[in-house]
């Protein structure tokens, strides 16, 4: 059932230093797009105060989640969720976290990630690659956005500017420098 993605035990450390410097010591913290569940997986392990939902809306995708945190008592199973959908099948959640979705979705799931954090109240942190006005975007970076777009059109890497544009209800709390090209948005409610 376990699948897994090489790059998530490559940036699980950068991304749970980005979680500890920024979230509070306890709370609910809702995983969009948990793909294998190691993210979801590890960072349950590393934050026992924290109450870790995962969720994609992929079944197969689910069925890894919830394999690789058997086990982890503050984990509850994998929601089916699409961050595109008018309502998230959650009511309560102080903390969103979503890696690598935004560049591998159609605009429409940064968009419902937006609405439907901010609806929460929960502070969002944002992990993966980005364009940024004024900062050379890396050749791998490039090559990567060429590669998405000819996989979907609706595919590609985002501006952080336009993400940020469109984060009605959010204020920019930090963002993080991280290895491979890639960055930690974190957003506090404004
Ligand atoms: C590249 S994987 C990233 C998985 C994991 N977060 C990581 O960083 O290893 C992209 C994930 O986004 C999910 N996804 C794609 N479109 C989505 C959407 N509209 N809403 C929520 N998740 C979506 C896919 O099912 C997949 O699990």
């Amino acid at each position: 059932m376990r699948m897994t993605a090489p790059a998530a035990a490559r940036n699980r450390d950068a991304i749970l230093a980005v979680l500890l410097s920024h979230l509070p010591v306890t709370g609910r913290l809702l995983e969009i797009a948990s793909g294998t569940g190691e993210h979801a997986a590890y960072f349950a392990a590393a934050l026992p105060a924290w109450q870790v939902q995962p969720s994609d809306p992929d079944g197969e995708r689910r069925a890894s989640i919830d394999a690789w945190c058997v086990g982890l008592p503050n984990v509850t199973p994998a929601l089916p969720l699409d961050a595109t959908a008018a309502a998230w099948p959650i009511i309560q959640a102080d903390a969103v976290l979503c890696c690598n979705m935004i560049h591998i979705a159609p605009w429409e799931a940064t968009l419902g990630l937006l609405r439907n954090a901010v609806g929460l109240g929960a502070m969002l942190i944002l992990y993966g690659p980005y364009l940024q006005d004024g900062v050379a975007t890396a050749p791998s970076n490039l090559a990567f956005d060429a590669d998405l777009r000819s996989r979907d059109p609706r595919w590609g890497l985002r501006r952080l500017e336009d993400v940020v544009a469109a984060a009605d209800g959010y204020a920019v709390a930090a963002v993080e420098n991280m290895p491979a090209h890639n960055l930690c948005i974190v957003l506090t409610r404004s």
